[in-house]
């Protein structure tokens, strides 16, 4: 049996005829950029994240720093990022010209570790970016209020959580602001890269309205210095439709998590993903640990059964952060992490005998191990 990691076809069936509709309805109406459909899209999916505001952009990565940028983060301040995540969240920082300090992860939700960010704070700490790493909320209690005790701006990196939620709010509505990527394989995905920041805060929406179309509010009227990073028709009128779905494939990427977790619950060789009870996960991905990760991997290959790591080396010791301070062996939890994690096969409409034929691969290899 081959089981891809990642299987689209289904998504694209499922919207059948609503995908090429809206490809002729957005061509018929010949605007392109910055038009109708992403204004619809932004107050929508403002709505559906519990905030006031949204502002589509072109990517995650922008997003983050747009945010940032919009509350006048930059060169001089410091920002805590967690110790392990996708590079993209240190990459941000980097861009506005500050400089990413790494806060070890709790190993059991692979978010930032609230009891390690007191010993990282400085004069210079002027934000925080939890990130809702796999699906699965930050602990956003402890974080806001030692934020709210030290002055901190929370940025929330939701570009794994769409629709989870930390006490009964969805993600995008925990910070002070929060960044998402519609990267196409993400919960909400589009159909090429986009992103969206979203915010309560008027002054943050504004500035990146600005900031994403070359620093205009006003057609040829540039107040500040911006880039060229928007959300296009196609992409936001692609998004609405899928949209309204969203909460049903969430449900159904619970289903196949709960499927793996009772499967794989008597193997005491690996690590299951936990869920706090103040949160929901949306299981972007399903991931597991194991010392044996490589041999594993190896033997679902050869199986046909697709995996992958998210993510092989931590930030820190990528030559993009050589300089940071942080050699190999400063953040010992990120880097076992690295070397342990495994993401198993999942998207919403994989089949429940997929599932066990995994699991069963999986117990077959440690019976034999
Ligand atoms: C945790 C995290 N942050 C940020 C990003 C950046 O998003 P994008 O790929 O849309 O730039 C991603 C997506 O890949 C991500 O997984």
């Amino acid at each position: 049996m081959m089981i891809p990691f990642f299987d689209f076809s289904e998504v694209h069936r499922e919207l059948g005829s609503r995908l090429t509709a809206t490809f002729e309805s957005v061509m018929s109406r010949g605007h392109l950029i910055m038009g109708q459909e992403l204004e619809v899209f932004e107050d929508e999916f403002a709505k559906y994240c519990g905030a006031k505001y949204c502002v589509g952009v072109g990517n995650g990565l922008d997003a983050l720093a747009l945010a940032l940028k919009a509350r006048g983060i930059g060169s001089g301040d410091e920002v805590l990022v967690p110790s392990q995540t996708f590079i993209a969240t240190w990459l941000a920082v980097s861009m506005v010209g500050a400089t990413p300090i790494p806060v070890e992860i709790d190993p059991a939700t692979y978010s930032i570790d609230p009891e390690k960010i007191a010993e990282k704070l400085s004069s210079r700490t002027a934000a925080i970016i939890p990130v809702h790493l796999y699906g699965l909320p930050a602990n956003m209690g402890a974080i806001r209020q030692l934020a709210d005790t030290n002055g901190l701006f929370v940025l929330e990196d939701a570009a794994q959580s769409h629709g989870a939620m930390f006490e009964n709010k969805r993600c995008g509505s925990l910070g002070d602001a929060a960044a998402f990527s519609f990267y196409p394989t993400k919960n909400l995905g589009a159909m090429g890269d986009g992103g969206a920041v979203v915010t309560d805060d008027k002054s943050i929406a504004e500035k990146v309205r600005m900031l994403r179309n070359y620093g205009s509010r006003v057609k040829y009227v540039h107040e500040v210095v911006g880039g060229n990073t928007r959300l296009d028709e196609l992409q936001a009128a692609l998004l609405r439709q899928k949209l309204p779905l969203l909460d049903g494939w969430n449900a159904k990427r619970g289903a196949i998590a709960k499927r793996y977790s009772e499967g794989l619950a008597t193997l005491d060789e690996i690590v299951l993903p936990t869920v706090p009870a103040d949160r929901t996960h949306v299981f972007h991905l399903y991931v597991i640990r194991s010392k044996k990760r490589d041999a594993l991997a190896r033997s679902l290959q050869e199986q046909g059964i697709g995996s992958a790591v998210h993510y092989p080396i931590p930030p820190h010791l990528h030559g993009a952060f050589s300089d940071s301070g942080f050699a190999k062996g400063s953040l010992p939890i990120a880097e076992t992490v690295a070397l342990e994690s495994l993401s198993l096969p999942m998207w919403p409409q994989m089949p429940l005998e997929f599932v066990d034929a995994v699991v069963d691969h999986i117990k077959q290899f440690y019976a034999k191990a």
